[in-house]
């Protein structure tokens, strides 16, 4: 249930197979693939043609994250390229829902994601087409920010509004996630946990064996309180 999606915009991108090899072989079921188109968000990052060389290194699932305007536009490419999970940003999206069912019926799974100023409100009439909710945790667009402490909130609403309902909707957090604050997400309701920075600067196996044993011991801690 709980799962760390090391976000690749921190790796060394002069080795970024080897480091993809590394999260990787240390455990990571998921690859964090943030997109950047430099209009909806500031920066640019990657594109198809490095998700496709990518994806001939693992078959982890491709978490793929578009800060892009008109997502819509170019989710078939996306599958195309190897991805298993597509992110999309509701500030980002006319018809919402048409865009979610458009991803779903390419066969991947399904993201919404929300900005620090969004109110979680807007995701809660999707949750039954949704596989995750992205809350996102700094304002988007580059790694290595701080944790912004009013989205915990957000997290907690979101985490009472699924159980009380029933669904099996995923929470990922995403931005300034570090020792301290994963503790606090997870505190939330959060099962997806995105690094970059805490992952990938300095020793890749060491960072991920850390974060690893923290979610090791959140998924043992709520088997144990399931069993009571
Ligand atoms: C930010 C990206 C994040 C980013 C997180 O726009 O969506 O995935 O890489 O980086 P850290 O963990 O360093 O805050
Ligand atoms: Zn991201």
């Amino acid at each position: 249930m709980y799962k760390l999606s090391p976000s690749i915009l921190a790796a060394d991108f002069s080795k970024l197979g080897e480091e993809i090899k590394a999260v990787a072989d240390a455990g990571a079921e998921y690859i964090h693939i943030d997109v950047m188109d430099g209009v909806f968000v500031p920066s640019i990052s990657l594109g198809m043609p490095v998700i496709q060389s990518v994806r001939k290194i693992t078959d982890k699932i491709f978490d793929v994250h578009l800060m892009i305007t008109e997502p819509e536009r170019y989710i078939k490419d996306f599958v195309k390229c190897g991805a298993d999970i597509i992110t999309v940003h509701f500030e980002t999206l006319k018809y919402p829902g048409k865009v979610i069912e458009d991803i779903k019926a390419m066969g991947v799974k399904v993201g919404l994601s929300i900005n620090p100023e969004t109110s979680v409100q807007a995701v809660l009439p999707y949750l039954p087409q949704l596989d995750m909710v992205l809350i996102m945790t700094v304002r988007p667009g580059f790694g290595g920010q701080e944790y912004i402490g009013y989205c915990t909130e957000k997290v907690s609403t979101l985490r009472k509004h699924i159980t009380e309902h029933g669904f099996n909707t995923d929470i990922e957090v995403d931005g300034g996630i570090n020792t301290t604050t994963i503790e606090t997400v997870l505190e939330a309701g959060a099962n997806v946990i995105v690094m970059g920075s805490s992952i990938f600067k300095g020793n890749i196996s060491e960072n991920m064996k850390k974060y690893t044993e923290i979610l090791n011991k959140w998924e043992s801690a709520k088997a144990d309180k399931e069993a009571l």
